[in-house]
């Protein structure tokens, strides 16, 4: 089991509780899940480090990201105020830990729960090129969001602070203008999560986020229209490739969703789409795609993809789809 889908979550109503942790200095920081894999233990965390905070130098066993909200905490020799963002690989030795002045941060472990291992080396098997130490907000220039195809519309900007190039997960901050609309419902083959460092939008089916406004969204959830009447920043992720597809029908659910995404694979790589659909059973449908059911029919599919000339025609005994 995946994360949950939680939208919309607003984490400046709730409490902080204390991280006690195993492993973790024992006191002075606290926490709020924002979002929480049950399974594996990875999750996203709102923390608040305390004026005097230390903690030694030291390794964590998941990937882990930070991104600082409010006040400074020096990492090693490095400051990391406002806006400053971490991508810390597992195994990767971190410099000590210290908060002078207190320090709010998104703290992200991604493959399994916190862990934290005194070390002032990398792990052996650490992954240390991954390191990322970036202030977003200073040392990196906004771009168009448009940095998939096809785009969100015009009037949001993003920086992206870090590419896993094998899953195309991408980390980031956005911002909407003030008065942004998009007026397409959107979703997308990745988890996508959220969080509003400052602003409100509003969207279709959850309403309106506002500042500390959170969410972790699974794959095919509709998404949109989206309209940003001040203007919003935020910090955003997904965990592998984001693509954006575009309808206008509020009421399909994920399944027609998935469905429509594996229609779309299937007529733009049909060979790669064969292979992984036969295994077992050898005899792939195309996918039902809820705006375009007869797109089977479509000359220019048929022409490359013979053998559903008659796909009603199979003897189905055996037929089982699994489209999980
Ligand atoms: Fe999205």
């Amino acid at each position: 089991m995946a994360r949950p889908h939680i939208e919309p979550f607003v984490e400046l109503n709730e409490s902080y509780k204390t991280f006690t942790l195993p492993g973790f200095t024992p006191s002075g920081s606290h926490y709020k899940v924002l979002s929480l894999d049950t399974d594996i233990g990875s999750c996203s965390l709102k923390m608040r480090f305390d004026n005097g905070y230390k903690r030694k130098p030291g390794m964590s066993y998941s990937d882990m990201e930070i991104f600082i909200l409010t006040g400074a905490m020096k990492v090693g020799d490095q400051a990391c105020g406002e806006g400053h963002y971490l991508f810390v690989p597992a195994g990767y030795a971190l410099g000590a830990i210290d908060v002078p002045d207190g320090c709010e941060a998104l703290v992200m472990y991604n493959d399994s729960e916190p862990s934290f291992l005194e070390s002032d080396c990398h792990h052996p098997l650490c992954l240390k090129e991954g390191f990322v130490s970036i202030n977003s907000y200073q040392d990196a220039p906004w771009a168009p969001g448009n940095l998939v195809n096809p785009s969100v519309a015009a009037g949001v900007m993003i920086k992206v602070l870090h590419y896993d190039v094998l899953t195309e997960a991408i980390s980031f901050i956005y911002s909407m203008t003030p008065e942004f609309m998009q007026d397409n419902i959107s979703y997308h083959d990745c988890a996508e999560e959220s969080y509003h460092i400052w602003g409100e939008s509003w969207m279709l089916q959850f309403g309106d986020l506002p500042t500390g406004g959170y969410f972790w969204r699974p794959p095919y959830i509709n998404h949109g229209s989206f309209r940003s009447k001040l203007g919003t920043i935020a910090f955003g992720r997904t965990d592998s490739k984001l693509h954006n597809y575009f309808h206008f029908n509020p009421w399909s659910n994920p399944d027609e969703n998935k469905l429509r995404s594996a229609a779309q694979l299937y007529r733009q790589r049909p060979a790669l789409f064969q292979w992984v659909a036969s295994d077992g059973h050898n005899h792939p449908h195309g996918p039902m795609d809820f705006e375009t059911p007869h797109y089977h029919d479509n000359p220019q599919v048929k022409h490359t993809h013979a053998h559903h000339d008659h796909p009603h025609h199979h003897h189905h005994h055996h037929h089982h789809h699994d489209h999980d």
